[in-house]
């Protein structure tokens, strides 16, 4: 038996889950891939694969892992890792996944941080696995980067993927908010990223399977109505730490861009802008001190 035929009945099944949320066309298939890759240790795009020859060892490896994704776990919990910015990441249940839509974050911070001559200092507030900070550490040069979150499992794996990465530049600390930041950092940050947990608390309910079962409710939803607890608190104390001119960019859904902007102009930031991704996924905003 050949992968293809593995690949097309995996695709088929997965389309067809309601635990998990098909919001984009190809999805399933690339899910199918992901999990055939790691069963074969080949690369998802691996033009090779679909002809391959697979051993019913195989086959029964990458039916348990179907079977897994079919519950709605997320392909990254099962494969233990995650592609971000072309950094191969190590993700563990227990702390956020990180997703491809946060990399409009890291492309907005980098050509930010990249302009700047003096020092570059970054902080990624509610970091998670470290993914946002990491990739900002791995393409500036020069850069000093914080990530910080309120759980130690985050910033343990944060931790554990700058070694793997070899980012010396990227340092990690747990902590409520900005209360993890070392006092020496205070008023040279040049700039704050956050993708908070957004959701509002009466609306986790309301989220597929595949996130509401599977990622920790503290990375969901930071229990207020309009999920914009976190936010309202990054923009009130992030003044004392910025440098002038120094930024806040606030990953977030495109329904609550303008409530973004407009506690960030209410908080005293100036230039405030929202930035579209090319799916309508995610939004950047952006302020400046
Ligand atoms: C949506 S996840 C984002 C993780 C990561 N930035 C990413 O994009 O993959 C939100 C993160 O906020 C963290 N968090 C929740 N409350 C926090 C707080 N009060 N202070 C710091 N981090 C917090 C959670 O632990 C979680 O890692």
């Amino acid at each position: 038996m050949t992968a293809h035929t593995l690949l097309s009945a995996a695709e088929t099944r997965i389309a067809t889950s309601r635990n998990i949320e098909h919001w984009q066309p190809g999805l399933a298939r690339w899910d199918a891939d992901v999990l055939m890759a790691h069963v074969l240790q080949t690369r998802p795009d691996d033009a090779d694969m679909p002809t391959r020859a697979i051993s019913t060892a195989q086959r029964k490896r990458f039916e348990v892992l179907v079977d897994r994704r079919l519950t709605g776990e997320p392909v990254s919990y099962i494969t233990g890792s995650f592609t971000f910015c072309g950094l191969q990441l190590m993700v563990r249940p227990g702390v956020f996944s990180p997703r491809a839509s946060s990399e409009l974050t890291v492309e907005h911070a980098v050509s930010r941080l990249r302009r700047r001559r003096g020092r570059r200092l970054a902080v990624d507030v509610a970091t998670g696995s470290g993914a946002i900070a990491l990739a900002i550490g791995a393409r500036v040069v020069g850069s000093e980067v914080w990530g910080i979150d309120i759980s130690p499992e985050a910033a343990r794996l944060g931790r554990a993927n700058a070694r793997k990465l070899a980012l010396g530049n990227v340092r990690f600390a747990v902590g409520d908010m900005l209360a993890a930041l070392p006092g020496q950092v205070r008023g040279a940050v040049g700039l704050f990223t956050i993708h908070p947990p957004y959701v509002g608390r009466r609306e986790v309910r309301t989220l597929p399977v595949e996130i509401r079962r599977f990622e920790p409710h503290s990375t969901l939803t930071d229990g207020s109505e309009d999920g914009l607890g976190l936010v309202r608190r990054l923009a009130s104390d992030a003044p004392s730490w910025l440098r002038p001119g120094g930024l806040v960019m606030v990953e977030i859904a495109p329904y609550l861009a303008r409530a973004t902007a407009t506690v960030l102009r209410r908080a005293g930031f100036g230039n405030v802008r929202s930035h579209r991704d090319g799916l309508g996924v995610t939004r950047v905003v952006i302020g400046q001190l």
